[in-house]
């Protein structure tokens, strides 16, 4: 059975660790522990070395590591061509597919598509690319992703920048009484924390933050939470 995003409201604060910071070596145990220190989903980085320069993993795994913990799969797409993966990311046992609206695809399609499997759906926008953009897709979607760094990579530095438009989506998703979800991703620590929740971010993804921290991850999320 699938854990929606709807089990949650979308004005709760949420900690999503990013495994892309774990030991693949020990990916099981990693994902175990984060279970066990407080995580609300398991934020899964998938690349294909097109729409960004780097690969990580992809549906095998997924299947693999399902069975660690029954958490939120949280998979986040950075891939060209969504459309022809989304069943197999649900297969595998995703729970939330996000995708890219810079992606080859028709983002119409791509959600409808997500929507069939069953998963709940995430459209995520580059910083580059306008908050207005994700206007017209706003009521068929479960959650938007504001990338505070350039997709591809772990452990970069968190733009500032994108908080404007953080705040305009929370504001339009109040005003609109949506039940949309915000998360950021993208060099969220105990320094940049304070920035994404004023703007009124509500998920919040961190790898190296939390996987990393000198304290544990226990700590690095309670921390994140506070
Ligand atoms: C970047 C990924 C992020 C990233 C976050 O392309 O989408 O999820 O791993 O890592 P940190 O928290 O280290 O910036
Ligand atoms: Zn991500």
């Amino acid at each position: 059975m699938k854990k929606l995003l709807n089990i949650f409201n979308n004005t709760e604060i949420l900690v999503a660790p990013s495994i892309l910071a774990a030991d693949f070596s020990d990916l099981g145990s990693e994902i175990k522990k984060i279970d066990k220190s407080g995580a609300d989903l398991i934020h899964i980085d998938v690349m294909d070395g097109h729409f960004v320069p780097n690969i990580s993993l992809g549906p095998p795994v997924i299947d693999k590591i399902r069975k660690t913990s029954e958490l939120i799969f949280d998979v986040h797409l950075m891939i060209s061509e969504p459309l022809k993966y989304c069943e197999a990311f649900s297969n595998a046992g995703a729970d939330c597919i996000t995708f890219h609206l810079e992606s080859d695809d028709d983002t119409k399609e791509v959600i409808k598509a997500i929507r069939n499997t069953g998963c709940s759906v995430g459209l995520s926008i580059k910083p580059g690319t306008p908050v207005e953009d994700l206007m017209p897709y706003m009521n068929m979607i479960d959650m938007v992703l504001i990338m505070c760094v350039e997709p591809g990579f772990g452990g970069q530095k968190f733009m500032a920048d994108m908080m404007p438009k953080v705040k305009f989506l929370r504001e339009y998703i109040q005003k609109k009484n949506l039940d949309v979800h915000i998360q950021v991703d993208g060099g969220i620590d105990e320094n940049t924390v304070s920035n994404v929740i004023n703007a009124g971010a509500n998920i919040l993804v961190a790898g190296t933050a939390v996987f990393r921290h000198p304290k544990g991850t226990e700590y690095a999320i309670s921390i994140l939470k506070k």
